[in-house]
């Protein structure tokens, strides 16, 4: 059994190859990068799995690339995913991240092959939410807030589309935040453990930088919603779409205080302009329970472990350590 992961390098590809190399033995484990990767996250797969230098905005290189590995399944995780990004450069989010997909949903129909392919699709896309609209479900509508969550709207009705058009099996996760180990620090739980740990270690003074601390996020622990990605591309219902959250809003301040608690030093907090958004998602609260039926999915790692690894992951890394990049149970 063949599995593609395009976006293998980042948090949640690196993860989701952990999940599968431990719990689907015979699947052959694939996944793209491109010559600017990081590679940090995956160095110690690469006797592992196969990593492929594949730029999917590239039309031809994505036609060689299924052409070549004919996956059973795929998982496309690839994309530019920092909200803020996505301001200050709205063409690269929108133009990459549709191409991405159009190239890999092109590839496929042409291939005369019919992978299972789930999407990794975002609760920004709803955007604009009012008190009275959660918890969100499927159907509540799409406002989307930023070039990016247009980019994620656009790529879920292209699923949509390849589905009704071609027949393509699109499975459409519109997946809440997710954490954990190896998370990129520019995300807000990752970037406010990472200055935590440079203050232990006296590289930073003591302030902590912040931007808005009133939004709400449904956060789940990374290593759930991979496991749900397996059980989605083996349950789901091609051409329809999943809300994946664990069902519980925190402000950004009762995260930052858990952080802060797991700390011994004494630090200041600071908000940073440049750090607020010119349009920010104040509310993500999901309701998962499509998903939960179609799957039997649960999230069984709390939000406190979830927290408590991140930090340690940035402590050993900025330490140089390697444990918590490779073991990450
Ligand atoms: N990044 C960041 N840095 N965010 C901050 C900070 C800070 O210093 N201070 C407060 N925040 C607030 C942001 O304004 C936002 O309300 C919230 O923290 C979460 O920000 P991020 O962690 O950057 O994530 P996001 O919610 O914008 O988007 C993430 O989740 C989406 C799923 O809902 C990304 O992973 C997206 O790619 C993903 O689709």
């Amino acid at each position: 059994m063949k599995v593609l992961i395009t976006g293998i390098t980042g948090m949640a590809g690196s993860h989701l190859a952990d999940y599968l190399l431990a719990e689907v033995p015979n699947a052959q484990i694939y996944g793209t990068k491109r010559w600017r990767s990081q590679m940090k996250n995956v160095e110690h797969l690469t006797d592992k799995v196969a990593l492929v230098d594949c730029d999917l905005t590239d039309g031809t290189a994505c036609h060689e690339l299924i052409s070549k590995i004919r996956p059973d399944f795929v998982f496309h995780l690839a994309a530019q995913s920092f909200v803020p990004d996505s301001w200050k450069n709205p063409h690269a989010t929108i133009t990459d991240n549709i191409t991405m997909q159009l190239n890999l949903f092109e590839a496929i129909r042409f291939s005369n092959l019919d992978p299972v392919i789930q999407v990794a699709l975002s609760s920004e896309e709803y955007g604009k939410v009012y008190p009275d609209e959660t918890p969100i479900t499927e159907s509540n509508p799409l406002r989307p807030l930023s070039p990016y969550a247009v980019s994620k709207v656009a790529q879920d009705m292209l699923a949509y589309q390849y589905h009704q058009s071609h027949g393509l099996r699109t499975i459409r996760t519109r997946t809440f935040n997710h954490e954990g180990p190896r998370r990129g620090e520019v995300f807000v739980t990752s970037n406010f453990a990472k200055q935590i740990a440079e203050i232990e270690l006296g590289i930073k003074p003591a302030v902590l930088k912040v931007g808005n601390l009133s939004a709400q996020r449904d956060w789940t622990d990374v290593r759930d919603v991979v496991r749900g990605y397996w059980l989605a591309v083996n349950h789901c219902t091609p051409g329809e779409d999943y809300v994946i959250a664990c069902g519980v809003p925190r402000t950004i301040q009762t995260m930052l205080d858990y952080l802060l608690s797991l700390s011994k030093e004494k630090i200041a907090i600071e908000v940073d302009p440049d750090r607020l958004r010119p349009s920010d998602v104040e509310i993500l609260h999901g309701d998962a329970t499509k998903f939960r039926r179609a799957t039997g999915w649960e999230p069984v790692i709390p939000f406190e472990k979830m927290l408590e690894d991140l930090l340690n992951y940035w402590r050993d890394l900025l330490a140089g350590r390697k444990e918590s990049i490779v073991s990450v149970k």
